[in-house]
């Protein structure tokens, strides 16, 4: 039973977190709103789209004046500040974590996906095992599969309506010997959870027993909400792990022009990266990355602080919402991240009756839970950092189409 939140009223100005009119004359270019995509994958474009994990809202102006300082000095020549990008990115974490890291221990990347192919040949053989944990992430599966290397899943279970790592099952795995490097997604997407300090311990001791190196996917890892703490692995002190402290792409909406970020305190580790991104020329980042980074972190505070209060604000009404009016849907109350997982086994409908309730009647473009691993054609994911009105009209819609469809299994 969800307990309803108490603040679910849109509690932030909604003006900032509104569309720019700029924005709809070129949104046909973002993937997110592709007109082609969106025929491909749902059949139609008149949907609103809450499937890719891009924000819909304008970046914080700090970044904006940044870019157009850039843009005015008419010289692009080579640029890259790295440490004034590590000191501001150890800052950032310092002040919303408490976490110490090591500007000199980061190791700079093109992107968190290019990061995990490039670790994952680093340091696992051909054919060996990489542990990811299902449903998850959907590029995981892609990037180990394309290497050459082999998906071991450690399914997450569902224990009172929430996901929890299956620790016996964890172990097993671990212990057959095949795996190389545990793929963890902390914070979780799609399930939302954000990993405690305990079960992140009890996973490091485990794969401390069987030496196996744990990579941690932490792109999500500002975007936390009231009640949970973030741990990164980076605080963890397990010397055989490394961190990708992620970007600015998804707290401050930089998808298109951030890098990535890798953080160990282990030199070893850092030494084969380091000689691998160099190898290929890939250990740089470019004027656009440098400075909106660097804005992001120093001065972007306030706007990112609205903005995961009026996403929190967002997420409250859809779990009251849901709650409320549709309680035969299970709502995975998420902890962290901007993505909400839904499971609508309780309507009964076939998966072909599903798809055309959410896309034909709500017009919601939600994620297949399928695309994450997961089994049951009755999950889906939504990504719910878009204008709060919009939301709710898209819930009403739901909950008229909900009424008007005939359950038929
Ligand atoms: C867990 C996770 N990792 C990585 C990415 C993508 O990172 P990048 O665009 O920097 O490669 C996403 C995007 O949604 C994500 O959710």
């Amino acid at each position: 039973m969800i307990k309803p939140f108490k603040n679910s009223k849109n509690i932030v100005n909604s003006q900032v977190f509104t569309p720019s009119p700029g924005r709809q004359d070129i949104s046909d270019k973002f993937i997110k709103h592709d007109s082609n995509m969106l025929n491909q994958i749902y059949g139609t474009t008149d949907v609103k789209p809450y499937w890719i994990a891009d924000m819909d809202f304008p970046i914080a102006s700090p970044i904006t004046q940044a870019m157009q300082q850039l843009v005015s000095r008419e010289t692009y020549s080579y640029e890259f500040d790295s440490t004034t990008v590590f000191e501001s990115i150890s800052a950032w974490n310092k002040d919303r974590h408490n976490l110490e890291l090591t500007p000199e221990h980061f190791v700079q990347v093109p992107g968190v996906l290019s990061a995990i192919a490039m670790l994952i040949r680093d340091f696992t053989q051909e054919g060996e095992g990489v542990l990811i944990q299902t449903p998850v992430y959907h590029q995981f599966r892609r990037l180990i599969e394309s290497a050459g290397r082999t998906v071991v899943d450690n399914t997450l279970k569902i224990e009172n309506g929430r996901y929890v790592i299956d620790f016996n099952d964890f172990e097993q795995k671990l212990s057959r010997g095949n795996v190389g490097m545990v793929l963890l997604c902390n914070p979780h997407n799609p399930v939302g959870r954000v990993w405690s300090k305990s079960e992140l311990q009890q996973l490091t001791t485990i794969a401390k027993k069987y030496h196996v190196l744990i990579v941690s996917d932490e792109v999500h890892a500002d975007i936390v909400f009231e009640g949970s703490q973030f741990t990164s692995m980076a605080s963890l002190a397990y010397e055989n792990s490394l961190t990708i402290i992620g970007s600015p792409a998804k707290n401050f909406g930089l998808n298109s022009i951030s890098n990535g970020y890798i953080y160990s305190d282990n030199p070893s580790l850092r030494e084969i990266i380091k000689a691998t991104s160099a190898s290929m020329s890939l250990d740089h980042g470019n004027a656009f990355t440098t400075h909106a980074t660097i804005a992001a972190y120093q001065h972007g505070k306030d706007w990112f602080d609205a903005f995961l209060t009026y996403t929190q604000t967002t997420r409250n009404w859809i779990v009251d919402f849901m709650a409320a009016e549709l309680p035969q849907v299970i709502t995975f109350v998420p902890e962290g991240t901007n993505q909400i997982w839904f499971d609508f086994t309780g309507l009964n409908l076939t998966a072909g009756q599903l798809k055309t309730l959410l896309t034909k009647q709500a017009k919601m473009a939600l994620t297949p839970g399928t695309w994450f691993g997961e089994k049951d054609e009755n999950f889906y994911r939504m990504n719910f950092a878009s204008p709060l009105e919009q939301v709710q009209a898209s819930f009403e819609q739901l909950k008229k189409g909900i009424a008007d469809s005939k359950p038929a299994k």
